[in-house]
């Protein structure tokens, strides 16, 4: 690969809730704290890093259009429950041709039968599912490694 020096983390449907939804599954922080972590983290490695959040299949679809033309190196998504459905979102991806690592904080495996189907996970780099809020920090020093 050319180099992860700009990576966008693009977080799906819901995770905006982080903290507040389902602790008891995704854990108590912020999808500001996930971010301001990852921010951190990326820059003391000399890279860029842009999150980008939305609770909509044309946003997220959008965001991955823009990535094909902005300099994007590396994604790292958690589609959330387009997972699970979202033949659009993978199309996306599969147009822009940009690496990415596939991530949930739960262990989709573990939980019920219509989360263990992912559009994505053939396309991914890798995935990380279950390890929380590690797995993004994972992802991000793999994207860093791959430079
Ligand atoms: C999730 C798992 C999905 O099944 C679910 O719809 C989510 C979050 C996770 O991070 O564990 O919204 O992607």
């Amino acid at each position: 690969m050319a180099g992860a020096n700009k990576i966008l983390v693009i977080h799906g449907p819901n995770l905006n809730l982080l903290g507040v939804r389902e602790p008891e599954i995704y854990g108590n922080n912020t999808l500001q704290d996930i971010n301001r972590n990852l921010r951190v983290f990326a820059k003391d490695a000399g890279a860029d890093l842009e999150a980008f959040q939305s609770n909509a299949e044309s946003g997220l679809i959008g965001r991955v259009q823009m990535a094909m033309n902005d300099g994007t190196d590396f994604i790292i998504i958690n589609p959330a429950a387009f997972t699970h459905t979202s033949i659009a979102l993978r199309d996306a991806l599969a147009a822009a041709k940009l690496p990415f690592i596939e991530i949930h904080l739960s262990n989709i495996f573990s939980r019920e039968s219509f989360r263990h189907k992912s559009y994505f996970s053939d396309l991914a780099v890798g995935v990380i599912s279950g390890l929380g809020i590690k797995g993004y920090q994972l992802a991000l020093e793999y994207a860093l490694a791959s430079r």
